[in-house]
């Protein structure tokens, strides 16, 4: 049986107690109004798919009617009732945003007709508008946690960097949420339709990041058989965001600069200019300051760069934000799970709260998915969290137990600190080794002796 709702405005109450009857019968749930106020009010307790607008209200017409209840409810199908059939009125009615019109005396078969139509239309489009909700929602502010203050700073940057068209750069450690703030601005930008791309700079061998960011002409060099795209003609209509910029070698850093100045590029093996619409959204865990002064980066690249800045401060500097940061999670996996956990212990929460989060959010977040894997009740338990949460202190100083050499104490602490920052660099070694300042091959020489297997942080358990 049909169950849709449709909202008859209409001063005649013999013709609403006909319209009502007849609607009822075809199993609509009805509700009336006879003016303008209560017919909004009507709308605001239930809000109907199909509204039928008298044109002739008493003083008021049913075009304002139309208009206002659009205001409630944009996805309603209003149709307008009339006394006679004229263009005028037809007109009228189509441009205040009715769906159809029917004259009076209804033809109730007809009536039905438009209905269904209306209904199916209504259908189509809250479809439509579902799928592209997701997508956008998916990196919308209420997707965004910010409760420090620090976190409110940047909502506020966030939202002017997407008003605008200038280049951004996002700063903070891994796992601070630079990705999401970068989509987050493109989702909520003018640029929302087209394409957003990231490219992970230091991911790329160094050989392959001309061809991959600006495209390469067929045989511009040994394995390139066919014309390749690159990343700045895809992105075109949209934006590009260029993860751990700091990585780009120099060379690149000039052809990069030509292209924020100048919108313009050659494809590797080229001097063909071409040009792109794209707006260039910048990332990086490194101090680029400091990148700069040591003439490993350009300032005047950086400067172009440097229009909005984005600082995200490291979660352990932030702790207000983990309960909410939790909550949020808790529901993600709890959804994706199918899992009816709620909440979440004193205990568990006390403790997710006072760790130092090398990998920031990416690791809280982690904690949290694993733990909602591993939940066995309604709530999240102390014992649901990952060990690398609860047996990290007692790894920490005062080295429990018996008496520890001075040696031992300092392989402990070595192994701990590759640990963290291999976790902090999702396992990538060049990133690792620059944090631990030695160089990778000394790093890679340690993984081997302590036996450390370089691990991906979704691992959860400490080695
Ligand atoms: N403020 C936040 N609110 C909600 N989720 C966040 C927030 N910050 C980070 N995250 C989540 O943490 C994870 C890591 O963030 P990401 O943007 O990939 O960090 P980064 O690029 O700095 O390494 C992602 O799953 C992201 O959605
Ligand atoms: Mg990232």
């Amino acid at each position: 049986m049909n169950k849709s709702i449709v909202l008859i405005v209409e001063d005649d109450p013999l013709q609403r107690r006909l319209i009502r009857g007849n609607l009822e019968s075809e199993g609509f749930v009805v509700t009336d109004a006879a003016d303008q106020a209560s017919a909004v009010a009507e709308m605001r307790r239930l809000p109907a798919e199909i509204a039928l607008v008298d044109y002739k209200l008493g003083r008021e017409t049913g075009l304002d009617v139309i208009r206002l209840l659009l205001k409630e409810n944009p996805a309603l199908a209003p149709i307008m009732i009339t006394a006679f059939a004229s263009v005028e009125t037809a007109v009228e009615a189509i441009k205040a945003g009715a769906y159809d019109y029917i004259v009076k005396p209804i033809d109730f078969k007809k009536l039905l007709l438009i209905i269904d139509r209306a209904l199916e239309r209504h259908r189509l489009r809250a479809e439509v508008q579902s799928l592209r909700e997701t997508l956008v929602d998916k990196f919308s502010a209420r997707n965004f946690v910010s409760a420090s203050p620090a976190m409110e700073a940047v909502s506020r940057l966030m939202s002017k960097a997407s008003q605008s068209d200038a280049n951004v750069l996002i700063t903070g450690e891994t796992g601070t949420g630079k990705d999401l703030v970068a989509r987050s601005i493109h989702f909520a930008s003018r640029r929302a339709k087209g394409p957003f791309l990231a490219v992970n700079i230091p991911s790329l061998p160094e050989s392959l990041i001309e061809s991959e960011l600006f495209g390469a002409e067929k045989g511009a060099f040994t394995g390139a058989g066919e014309r390749k795209t690159g990343k700045f003609e895809a992105a075109g209509g949209g934006t590009l965001l260029l993860d751990e910029i700091g990585d780009l070698p120099l060379h690149l850093q000039v052809k990069l600069l030509r292209f924020l100045q100048d919108r313009e590029f050659s494809r590797l093996g080229s001097t063909a200019v071409l040009r792109a619409d794209v707006r260039v959204l910048a990332a990086t865990n490194r101090d680029l300051e400091k990148a700069v002064s040591e003439g490993a980066f350009r300032a005047d690249l950086f400067y172009r760069l440097d229009v909005i800045r984005i600082a995200l401060p490291p979660l352990r500097e932030r702790r207000e934000d983990i309960p909410p940061l939790v909550d949020h999670f808790l529901r993600k996996y709890a959804l994706r799970e199918k899992k009816a956990v709620h909440g979440i212990s004193e205990e568990a929460l006390d403790m997710l709260v006072r760790h130092p989060y090398p990998g920031n959010v990416r690791e809280l977040e982690n904690a949290v998915e694993r733990a909602v894997v591993f939940c066995e009740n309604d709530m999240i338990l102390s014992e649901d969290l990952p060990r690398s949460l609860t047996v990290r202190s007692e790894a920490d100083s005062p080295f429990p137990g018996k008496a520890v050499s001075l040696e031992e104490k300092v392989k402990r602490l070595e192994i701990r600190e590759i640990r963290e920052a291999l976790e902090a660099s999702g396992g990538v070694k060049s990133a690792a080794a620059r944090k631990l300042g030695i160089t990778e091959r000394m790093l890679s020489y340690k993984v081997k002796i302590y036996g450390l297997k370089p691990k991906s942080p979704e691992a959860g358990n400490p080695v």
